[in-house]
Parts: C-alpha cells; sequence; structure tokens
C-alpha cells in the first residue's frame, strides 16, 4: 500500500549541510519525494506540530530548538513508507539508535537528532496538513517505479 509520510530535516541538520545527504538516502531506497519546502517554524507551528508532548519536560527546549533555525520539511512517498523511514531514521535517542541509521549515523544527542518523521498514517496526514497545502505536494511517474517494485 502506497504511503506519504512527513519527514523533516531539524535546524541540526540544514546547518550541518547534512540535508542533501539525508534526503538522498530515502531518494536511494527508491522512495518519491512529493514536496519539500525550507521554511523557519513559528512557535505557534512547533507547538501543534508537537503537540502531544506539550506536557513533557523537555518540550520548551523543544519547540526553542526546532525553531532556532530553518528546517526542510518533505513529503515523501512510497510502499509503506511510514514504518519503513522510522527504521531508517533510527531511536530517538541517537546513542540507542543502530549504525547505518540516520540518527545513529549523524546525531549524539537527542535533543538535536537531526530528523523528524510520522510515526503512524495518522499522524502523517496530520503533520502534512499542518505545513502543506494541497497544491504543494506534487504527484507524478518514476521512470524506473517498476524495477523497484
Ligand atoms: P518523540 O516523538 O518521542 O521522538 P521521535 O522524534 O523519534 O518521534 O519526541 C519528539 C522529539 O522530542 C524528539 O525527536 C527529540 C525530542 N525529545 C527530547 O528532547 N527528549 C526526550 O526525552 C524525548 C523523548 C524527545
Ligand atoms: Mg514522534
Amino acid at each position: 500500500m502506497k504511503q506519504r509520510s512527513f519527514v523533516m530535516l531539524k535546524p541540526d541538520a540544514v546547518k550541518r549541510r547534512l540535508a542533501g545527504e539525508v534526503l538522498g538516502r530515502f531518494e536511494n531506497r527508491g522512495l518519491k519525494i512529493l514536496a519539500a519546502k525550507l521554511l523557519v517554524i513559528t512557535p505557534e507551528l512547533a507547538k501543534e506540530h508537537y503537540g502531544e508532548h506539550s506536557e513533557r519536560p523537555f518540550f520548551k527546549d523543544l519547540v526553542e530548538y526546532i525553531t532556532s533555525g530553518p528546517v526542510l520539511a518533505t513529503v515523501i512517498e512510497g510502499e509503506e513508507c511510514i514504518s519503513l523511514i522510522r527504521k531508517m531514521v533510527g531511536a530517538t535517542n541517537p546513542q540507542e539508535a543502530d549504525l547505518g541509521t540516520i540518527r545513529g549515523d549523524y546525531a549524539i544527542d537527542t535533543g538535536r537528532n537531526i530528523i523528524h518523521a510520522s510515526d503512524s498514517e495518522t499522524s502523517a496526514a496530520r503533520e502534512i496538513a499542518l505545513f502543506f497545502e494541497d497544491s504543494e505536494i506534487y504527484d507524478y511517474s518514476m521512470p524506473d517505479e517498476e524495477m523497484i517494485y
């Protein structure tokens, strides 16, 4: 089943010039980028996006960090891609993330863990709608789709 995930390269990824490299991992895997934009998140949007964590002790730092510089927000599509991307991203705490995962390869600290990816179809739909208008999401065919699937 084709799914769409909301994937966001956080300010540390952009500032460390890792955005292209990390997005390239998804492209190399055969996933398709349907939308992408660089933006500085407002505190309001940050609080909405991370609403499920509003009562957690790290919430204030999380909002400050995610609004501290541009992020690269994207929509990525592929077969069963939500869990696949979470696997490629690795554990929330990079110290626990396996080598070969994005967090395991590029990050050290939970507060600066490079990337966000939706954890379910429900959160993907919610997060995509928070960041993108329908008109900003492009559907197109990949010439090598038959080789990938
Ligand atoms: P969470 O949704 O639990 O992790 P994930 O990004 O893997 O879905 O948490 C959201 C972000 O909040 C996480 O990427 C980094 C930050 N965070 C902390 O700073 N400290 C923590 O203890 C946790 C659990 C998360
Ligand atoms: Mg999460």
